[in-house]
């Protein structure tokens, strides 16, 4: 509310109380033996909300908040009447008609479990449902893993990657000694904020060279190096966002023995597992050579994208410990976490994701799924750059086609984005960043032209 809009609460107030309060009875109305008219003794009175209350708020002070960097360009995206839009911000998998996907696979087994009339919605345990837990374990570190035939991983479902990002984070805090996170530069725009919130104390360490749009390996290796002992250290298993760059399997080599030399902690987020390359395994080699080493380490996956399972809301969080005792203390204390969170996960979406990776049948046809999504998006970074190499847009854009995952880091500035999403109507989040995801083979042509006009006449 405004200044004037606040006055005006005011003086309305005012004057209601003026006509609602029962003025003194004048002398010539009253007898000299009526009582005068006296404050309400009953303490009810004294709190009874007025009409007046009615029209301020005790929440008048609170100030509008911005809009979430990323969720926001989807805000505004929807208000736009223009036939031509296109969202380019969503970090959501579309077809090449622009929709929405959710998997078959994923609809057979909503109905395989709608089909079971055994099911029952009961709560949960704290730490969600078992089979999940087992199978997104074996996901991400491999079946063969020593780490779990040792019992030595203790994992719990939450929601999504946030929440098993948020819940790793505050057990961290909790009771691991060193309270600093290192974070990459850039990283996803909530990393910091759900960190901080967690209670520890966020530094970055620098990932990204603009000059080549690729990896700023030396620095990544001077800043992990300079970092104190024990300190912990985020990583994002495969397709970084938003950079879209990853380190080369010699590079993550290299990475691993200076984190472990240093006895600093990897915490990897794993939230495009299989959406990268297509292939599950190839996505989680930096998570397992790791694992491999006997180390300890935290690992956040989300089933949002690789299960297109979005708003099911369906993660996991596991902690690679030690021994096997250490693990089952870490999950009693992961449990202390979340009791007061929010009590015990849900169940549909990971009872979606433990049908379909229980049975070998279903998981071949999610794997084939997956695959065909993460070709759709290769197949759109080929496309993009034949486009901008057609119109002979000025500069190298090879890094479209060497980046992976979701997103193109573009290289684009917060200028030129802002001329493409008011000329062209490109929606996208202000640091250049574009969802493959989002582009088809028809939006390309239109993309290809937003970028030719904002090289060529915005700076
Ligand atoms: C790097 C990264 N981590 C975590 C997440 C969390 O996603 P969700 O909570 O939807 O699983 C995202 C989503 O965009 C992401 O890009």
């Amino acid at each position: 509310m405004d200044a004037a809009n606040v006055r005006g609460v005011r003086r309305l107030s005012t004057l209601v109380r003026h006509l609602i309060v029962p003025s003194p009875p004048s002398s010539s109305s009253s007898s000299s033996t009526e009582a005068p008219p006296m404050a309400s003794q009953n303490p009810n009175d004294l709190v009874a909300p007025s009409p007046a209350a009615a029209f301020s708020s005790v929440f008048a002070h609170v100030a509008q908040g911005p809009e979430d960097p990323i969720l926001g360009v989807t805000v505004a995206y929807n208000k736009d009447p223009s036939p031509v839009k296109v969202n380019l911000g969503v970090g959501a998998y579309r077809t090449e008609e622009g929709k929405p996907l959710v998997l078959n696979v994923v609809r057979k087994a909503e109905q395989m479990l709608v089909n079971d009339p055994s099911r029952v919605k009961e709560y949960l345990p704290i730490t969600g449902l078992a089979d999940f837990n087992k199978l997104s374990a074996k996901l991400i570190f491999g079946a063969d893993s020593p780490a779990i035939q040792e019992n030595r991983v203790a994992t719990v479902q939450c929601l999504s990657g946030t929440g098993s990002l948020r819940v790793g984070g505050e057990f961290l805090a909790r009771h691991y000694h060193e309270r600093t996170i290192y974070i990459p530069l850039p990283t996803w725009g909530n990393h910091p904020k759900v960190f901080t919130l967690a209670g520890l104390s966020v530094k970055t360490y620098r990932y990204y060279d603009p000059a080549t749009r690729g990896l700023n390996f030396q620095g990544l290796i001077e800043d992990l190096g300079a970092a104190p002992s024990g300190a912990i250290v985020l990583l994002h298993a495969c397709a970084h966002n938003p950079t879209g760059v990853d380190p080369t399997p010699e590079q993550w080599e290299q990475i691993r023995q200076l984190i472990r030399s240093k006895g600093l902690l990897p915490f990897f987020d794993s939230a495009y597992q299989g959406f990268a390359s297509g292939s599950l395994d190839a996505d989680a080699q930096s998570v397992r050579i790791f694992v491999a080493d006997g180390g300890e380490l935290l690992t956040a996956q989300s089933y949002a994208k690789n299960m297109g399972l979005y708003g099911e809301r369906v993660g996991a969080l596991s902690i690679v410990c030690r021994s096997a005792d250490v693990a089952v203390r870490v999950e009693s204390q992961l449990k202390l976490v979340i009791r007061p969170m929010y009590s015990n996960p849900p169940i549909h979406g990971a009872s979606i994701v433990a049908t379909i990776l229980k049975d070998r049948e279903t998981y071949n046809e999610w794997t084939i799924e997956l695959k065909a999504m993460a070709d759709r998006i290769i197949s759109m970074r080929h496309q993009l750059f034949d486009a901008l190499k057609a119109r002979g847009t000025p500069g190298d854009w090879s890094h479209i086609i060497k980046q992976i995952g979701m997103f193109t880091f573009t290289g684009l500035n917060s200028q030129q984005v802002a001329f493409m999403t008011k000329d062209f109507h490109i929606y996208m989040t202000s640091d250049g960043r574009i969802s493959m995801a989002g582009l088809s083979s028809k939006t390309v042509p239109h993309l290809a032209d937003a970028i030719h006009a904002a090289v060529t006449t915005v700076n």
